[in-house]
C-alpha cells in the first residue's frame, strides 16, 4: 500500500510511526512532515507541500499511485481536501467538507445536536452584535462564548463576570480577533465538570471507540495560565468507567454518525466528541474531525491492530467487518514548548538528546525540522515525549525519563501531567470543578 499522509504534527508524526508498523506499508509520503517523519525508517518520506494545498496535494497523489490517503489537520479538511482526492478515486481516510463541518461550524455543530437530541448545552447562534448582545442581558446563566469558525482552538472564551462576557462578543463579532470564524458566534451555557475525550474510527456506518483521553490545555502545572493546543494527555483516562463509554457510544458517536449520513453528509475518518462529564451527565463541548495532538501520541501506542488495515476498512465502508484491538496498557505524553509558548517564540534552535527511543517511550516531533543535518525547533510545541506501561505511573514514568534527557534553550513542560489519574477519587464525575484543579501537586 502506498500511503499519503498530510500534516506536519506530532499527531502525524504519531501516526506515521505507526503506519511503519504494519507490513502492509510499502510507501508513505508525509506532506510536508517533520524531522521526525524524515528519521523514521526507509520507506518514509517527506514531500514538500502544504498540508493546505489541495491541487497540490491532489497532483501528487495522482501521480504516485497513492492507494489511501490519510488527512491529519482540520484546515484542509474544512478546504475540501477530502472530496477533491475522493473525486479522482482515491480512498481517503478523513471526512468531505460538509461531514467535516462538525468541527469547522460550531452554529452548524450545535443545530445539529439538537436536531438529533445529542446531550449538550443550552446555547444561541448570533451573526448580528446588537441581537447577541440583547440575547446575552436577557439571559440569567454563566455563558461561554465561541466564535463559530476554526480559530485554531483559541476561539472558546470563558468570561469571568458579564462585563468580559460583552467584550468577548466584541472581540469576536465586532473586532474580527478570529477573522471571519467570527462571521458567527455561538453563546452557550457555561456547565462543569472534568473534560474527556472519547475518539472513535468511523466508515460512515460503524464507530470503534478508542480509549477515552485527557489533555491538559493550559500551559503551567495546576492547570494554571494560558490554553494551549494541549502541552500533554494520558489514556485511558480512569474517569471514563466503561458504563460511561457505553453511553457515550452510542447516545453520542453512533447517534452522531448515523445523523450525518442520514443528512447526506456521510462520516469517514475520526470522530472526535470532547465530553464534559457534568452532575447531570455526559455533554457534548465540541466535536473535532480528526485524530487530537496529542491524544493521538497516547491512543496509537496502544493500539495492537494494523492501523493500515483500520484506516483502509474506514475509507472503503467495512469497518464494521473488522476488530479494532487495544492494548490493557496505559500511555501518557509530555510536550516539550519553546520559550514564549502560547505566546511568540523563537525558532531554529538547536535540539540535543533526542534519540531517546525505547520500546516503551518514542519522542515525537511536533514542531521540528532539519537544519543543516541538525533537528532544530520549527514551532510552538516542539516534542511530544510518550510512554506506556501497564499503568498510567508507569507510562508517567517512561516518558518524563525520556524527557529528561532533551534539552534545547529555553525549553519548558509541565510536569503535573497525568495527575488527575494519580489522584485517589478522580473517578467520580462531578465532584471536581475546575476550582478542584488548584489541587494539583507540583511534583518536579
Ligand atoms: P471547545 O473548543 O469548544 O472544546 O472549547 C475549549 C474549552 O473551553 C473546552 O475544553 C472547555 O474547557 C471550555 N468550554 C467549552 N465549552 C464550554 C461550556 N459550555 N462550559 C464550560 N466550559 C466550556
Ligand atoms: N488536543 C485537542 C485537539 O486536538 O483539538
Amino acid at each position: 500500500m502506498r500511503i499519503l499522509l498530510v500534516g506536519s504534527g506530532g499527531r502525524e508524526h504519531a501516526l506515521a510511526w505507526k503506519l511503519t508498523g504494519s507490513p502492509r506499508l510499502e510507501q508513505l509520503w508525509v506532506a510536508p512532515g517533520n524531522a521526525g517523519t524524515a528519521r523514521l525508517d526507509d520507506r518514509v518520506k517527506n514531500v514538500a507541500i502544504a498540508a493546505d494545498d489541495v491541487d497540490g496535494l491532489v497532483a501528487f497523489a495522482s501521480t504516485n499511485a497513492i492507494g489511501l490517503a490519510v488527512i491529519g489537520p482540520e484546515a484542509p479538511l474544512a478546504r475540501g481536501l477530502g472530496d477533491a482526492l475522493r473525486s479522482t478515486g482515491i480512498a481517503v481516510f478523513g471526512p468531505n467538507r460538509a461531514a467535516a463541518e462538525i468541527e469547522s461550524s460550531k452554529a452548524f455543530s450545535k443545530d445539529f445536536m439538537a436536531r438529533h437530541g445529542i446531550p449538550t448545552a443550552r446555547y444561541g447562534v448570533f451573526r448580528d452584535h446588537t441581537e447577541a448582545l440583547r440575547h446575552l442581558l436577557s439571559i440569567d446563566y454563566p455563558v461561554v462564548i465561541k466564535a463559530s469558525g476554526l480559530a485554531a482552538g483559541k476561539g472558546v472564551i470563558v468570561p469571568a463576570c458579564a462585563d468580559e462576557a460583552e467584550a468577548a462578543l466584541r472581540q469576536i463579532m465586532l473586532d474580527r480577533e478570529f477573522g471571519e470564524a467570527g462571521d458567527e458566534a455561538v453563546i452557550e451555557e457555561r456547565l462543569t465538570g472534568p473534560e474527556v475525550s472519547v475518539l472513535a474510527f468511523s466508515d460512515g456506518h460503524t464507530v470503534r471507540v478508542m480509549p477515552p483521553a485527557q489533555d491538559h490545555k493550559r500551559v503551567g502545572d495546576g492547570d494554571t495560565g494560558l490554553n494551549t493546543g494541549g502541552m500533554g494527555a494520558y489514556a485511558p483516562a480512569p474517569i471514563a468507567t466503561p458504563e460511561l463509554i457505553a453511553d457515550v457510544t452510542r447516545s453520542v458517536l453512533q447517534t452522531t454518525i448515523d445523523g450525518l449520513r442520514a443528512e447526506d453528509r456521510p462520516f469517514v475518518g475520526v470522530l472526535y466528541a470532547g465530553l464534559m462529564l457534568t452532575p447531570d451527565g455526559p455533554r457534548v463541548l465540541e466535536f473535532n474531525a480528526r485524530f487530537g495532538d496529542p491524544e493521538t501520541q497516547v491512543i496509537l501506542p496502544l493500539l495492537e491492530s494494523d492501523l493500515v488495515e483500520v484506516l483502509l476498512a474506514c475509507a472503503e465502508g467495512r469497518l464494521g467487518d473488522i476488530d479494532v484491538n487495544w492494548s490493557q496498557g496505559a500511555a501518557a505524553c509530555v510536550v516539550m514548548a519553546s520559550e514564549g509558548y502560547p505566546g511568540p517564540y523563537p525558532k531554529d534552535l538547536p535540539i540535543a538528546g533526542l534519540d531517546q527511543a525505547t520500546t516503551d517511550a518514542f519522542v515525537f516531533h511536533a514542531g521540528t525540522r532539519e537544519l543543516a543535518e541538525q533537528v532544530v525547533t520549527a514551532g510552538g510545541r516542539v516534542l511530544a515525549v510518550s510512554g506506556w506501561g501497564v499503568d498510567i505511573r508507569s507510562a508517567l514514568d517512561r516518558a518524563y525519563a525520556a524527557v529528561g534527557s532533551i534539552t534545547f534553550a529555553g525549553m519548558h513542560f509541565r510536569r503535573d501531567i497525568g495527575w488527575r489519574a494519580l489522584v485517589r477519587g478522580a473517578g467520580s464525575a462531578g465532584a471536581r470543578g475546575p476550582g478542584a484543579s488548584t489541587s494539583a501537586p507540583m511534583s518536579s
